[in-house]
């Protein structure tokens, strides 16, 4: 998310940080049995020939019933995706976008937020909850691209 916790401009994410990318694939592919979940709209925006995630298992959240998207499975609600998500050996990734971000921080199980924080105005329409509730307790990384600061950061509950 950028300086003002935005997280997408005109329906896309407004920055492209390849050292982000690579951040966020390594987190969250780990050994190969992790779940990723997103809401339909996050679905949309991934270009086709870089879904479903590679290495991940893909799970869409919508209100669609009966949806059905190609590579990915799809759920009715969070707690349905994360019943189905239980079946898996591997961590679970709440992806996005802010719809779905903003019912994942209020979920029970949610352990951890790890937050590309770049220190810029994007000037974004779509922006990530406040963290109530939560502190940051470890910075994982610092990095500059593009002549963008940002930083790795973890939050917890707390
Ligand atoms: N910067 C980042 O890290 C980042 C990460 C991810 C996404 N993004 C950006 O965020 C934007 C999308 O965010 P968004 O908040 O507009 O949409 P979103 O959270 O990706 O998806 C919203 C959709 O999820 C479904 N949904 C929402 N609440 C639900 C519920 N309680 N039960 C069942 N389904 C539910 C609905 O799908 P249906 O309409 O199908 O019912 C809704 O339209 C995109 O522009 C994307 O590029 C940025």
């Amino acid at each position: 998310m950028d300086r003002k916790n935005g997280i997408a401009r005109d329906g896309d994410m407004p920055w492209h940080l390849p050292g982000d990318l690579k951040f966020f694939a390594k987190l969250t592919s780990g050994s190969g049995d992790n779940v990723v979940i997103m809401g339909r709209k996050t679905w949309d925006t991934i270009p086709k020939r870089y879904r479903p995630l590679p290495r991940r298992r893909n799970i869409v959240i919508s209100r669609q019933p009966g949806l059905m998207v190609e590579g990915a499975e799809c759920a009715t609600s969070l707690d349905l995706a994360l019943e189905m998500a239980s079946s898996s050996t591997g961590s679970v990734f709440v992806i996005g976008g802010a719809q779905i971000y903003a019912l994942a921080l209020e979920h029970p199980s949610c352990g951890s937020v790890y937050v590309t924080e770049i220190n810029h105005d994007f000037g974004c329409q779509v922006f990530f909850p406040l963290l109530n509730g939560f502190s940051c307790t470890e910075i994982l990384g610092e990095q500059e691209e593009k002549g963008l600061a940002y930083r790795f950061a973890r939050w917890t509950p707390g």
